[in-house]
């Protein structure tokens, strides 16, 4: 043990000069040994076949796992800057993972070394700013259900597990959003590690270029740890799921047309279109949300009126609500995640997705499939004037786009490059269609790096505002330490 530490710090010091080259497996397992013996007591490193090395490398979707050489469960922010250090110093690749729910493979997994958020679990509501601070190693469902006895809340996740950290370091759509705008809107300030392993405090007042940047810009700036985000009145909600036979689809995606009208902030709408192998069929379904006890007449009357083949819809807390909905498989499932941008939800879009649902359902039945999803999610045109200053994400705000979404899941890892291409080929074919039905602008809407499928250019997502990322990373990461975890890049 201490011959290989030694090889690795030798290593260590020639490629810190050379800094050009990745090292090599062989080499990771000596950073493991390196990073356990710098570390303090708060944080614990763990290797293969020990049951907190595989909390550690798990995913929401088994796609995105991959078997890291050890797992860094940091506990400080002061051990995050020094394994920082070492990484960046080792040319050691690594991965940086918050509620594990990237769909993208590599964005928060990793061959090489593991750093996992979970003891960054602090909740603290503070009742005289109004602010509550949030542990990056969180999800959503803890920070709900800590906040609920104290009657306050915040802009984050709709369904159960998704994680603090990515949510809000992509930009965020919450229920609370046609409210108060995406989760970057609501950060009040952002405790970073920098990837020279500085701890700061990032605020608009302490550094504006950086605040900027982590609104949206994900891992590029270094390791955030916790964030402040604004706490808002919570009292108990309405909402659920209803799910319906394909045979009203049209009546479904009527409703949906109309509730484009509602103007009431306070209520939210997904409405999906999912193919189900075993049956064959389209089942779609309307996730509502309002944010009160009881919704007024008319808003949600005609989804409640189509017949279903299941409804969960009551008067209930917060986090009942978003754990309301089926995203829990008895089986682990391979997924993925595109984004698809839209202009408004007519009946003739609603044909195409659901036409669509169809064909792909049908293309990929034979391949291990679970379930197709082409899902509408449809906010308020005012979502984007919650924010007077800049954020990474979105790079524009005065176009009203609604970011629906595409989900694969399936079986077998056989598949995973045709599944890739498929979605690719899916969500072009869909955005041709749309433009051709009148949406001439959709070629100018920004593509949330949230639910974008890997390559997806940079520029898509981050448009007009890559100049200035590109050089903000120049100055918080010149060695380029953070090239070294997956993700979109600048
Ligand atoms: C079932 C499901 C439902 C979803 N619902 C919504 C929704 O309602 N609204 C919405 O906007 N999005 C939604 N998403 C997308 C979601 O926002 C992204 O998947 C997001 O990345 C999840 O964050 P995470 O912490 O769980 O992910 P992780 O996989 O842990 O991380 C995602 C990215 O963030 C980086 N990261 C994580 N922690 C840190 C940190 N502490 N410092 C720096 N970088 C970090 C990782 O390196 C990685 O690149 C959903 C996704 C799924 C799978
Ligand atoms: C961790 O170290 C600190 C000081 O370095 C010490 O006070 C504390 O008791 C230690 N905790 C444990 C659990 O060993
Ligand atoms: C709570 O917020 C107030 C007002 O910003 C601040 O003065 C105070 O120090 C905060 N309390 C804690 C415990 O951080
Ligand atoms: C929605 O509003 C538009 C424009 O005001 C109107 O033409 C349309 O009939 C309304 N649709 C429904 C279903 O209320
Ligand atoms: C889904 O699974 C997670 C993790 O096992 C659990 O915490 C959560 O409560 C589950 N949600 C539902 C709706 O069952
Ligand atoms: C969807 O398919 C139906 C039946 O084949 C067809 O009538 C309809 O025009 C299609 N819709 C779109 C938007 O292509
Ligand atoms: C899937 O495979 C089965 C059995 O080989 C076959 O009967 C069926 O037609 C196939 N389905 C599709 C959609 O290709
Ligand atoms: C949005 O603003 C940008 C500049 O900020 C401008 O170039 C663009 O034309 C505007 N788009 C619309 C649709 O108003
Ligand atoms: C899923 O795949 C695994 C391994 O490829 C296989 O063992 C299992 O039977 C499959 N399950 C289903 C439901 O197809």
């Amino acid at each position: 043990m201490k011959a290989l530490l030694l090889v690795g710090l030798t290593v260590s010091c020639s490629t810190a000069r050379v800094a050009a080259t990745l090292a090599p497996p062989r080499v990771q397992d000596v950073v493991c040994a390196q990073i356990a013996n710098i570390i303090s007591n708060a944080s614990e490193v763990f290797y293969p076949g020990d049951p907190l090395y595989e909390k550690g490398i798990f995913h929401a979707a088994i796609s995105s796992t991959q078997e890291s050489k050890c797992v860094v469960e940091a506990g400080t922010a002061a051990d995050v800057g020094k394994i920082l250090i070492i990484l960046g110093r080792t040319r050691t690749p690594f991965a940086v993972k918050g509620g594990g729910h990237a769909t993208n493979v590599h964005f928060s997994s990793t061959l090489g070394i593991h750093i996992s958020m979970y003891r960054f679990s602090e909740i603290t509501y503070n009742s005289s700013s109004q602010t509550v601070d949030v542990g990056a190693g969180l999800i959503w469902d803890d920070v709900y259900a800590a906040l609920e006895p104290l009657g306050v809340n915040v802009v984050g996740g709709r369904v159960t597990g998704i994680g603090v950290a990515g949510f809000t370091l992509g930009g965020g759509y919450s229920w609370k959003t046609n409210q108060y705008g995406l989760a970057v809107d609501n950060v009040v300030a952002f405790q970073l590690v920098k990837p020279n392993g500085q701890v700061v405090r990032v605020t608009q007042a302490t550094d504006p270029e950086l605040f900027f940047g982590l609104k949206g810009g994900q891992n590029n700036f270094g390791v955030v740890t916790a964030f402040t985000l604004k706490a808002f009145p919570q009292s108990q909600v309405w909402g659920g799921i209803i799910q319906y036979p394909g045979v009203v689809a049209d009546a479904v995606t009527a409703a949906t047309v109309a509730f484009q009208n509602v103007t009431d902030p306070k209520a939210g709408l997904i409405t999906t279109y999912n193919y189900i192998p075993s049956i064959q069929q389209v089942v779609s379904a309307a996730l509502m949300f309002y944010d009160a006890p009881t919704p007024p007449a008319g808003i949600f009357d005609s989804f409640l009126a189509i017949p279903s083949v299941g409804s969960d819809v009551s008067t209930r807390s917060f986090l009942s609500m978003v754990q309301s909905s089926p995203v829990n498989f008895t089986q682990p499932t391979r997924t993925l995640y595109e984004f698809l941008p839209n202009l408004g939800f007519t009946s003739e879009v609603g044909s195409l997705l659901f036409n669509e649902t169809v064909a792909i359902g049908q293309l990929l039945t034979n391949k291990s499939l679970i379930i197709v999803s082409y899902d509408v999610e449809l906010f308020l045109p005012s979502i984007y004037s919650h924010n007077s200053i800049k954020t990474a994400f979105p790079p524009v705000r005065n176009i009203s786009f609604q970011p629906f979404n595409i989900a694969y899941q399936w079986n077998s890892s056989t598949f995973d490059d045709e599944f890739h291409a498929i979605v690719v080929a899916s969500q072009a074919r869909l955005i041709n269609a749309q433009i051709a039905l009148g949406q001439k602008n959709l070629v100018d809407v920004p593509y949330y790096p949230n639910y974008a499928v890997a390559g997806t250019p940079l520029e898509k997502m981050y448009g007009a505002n890559i100049p200035a990322l590109v050089e903000l990373k120049q100055r918080v990461d010149p060695t380029n330490v953070m090239g070294l975890a997956g993700g979109w890049k600048f």
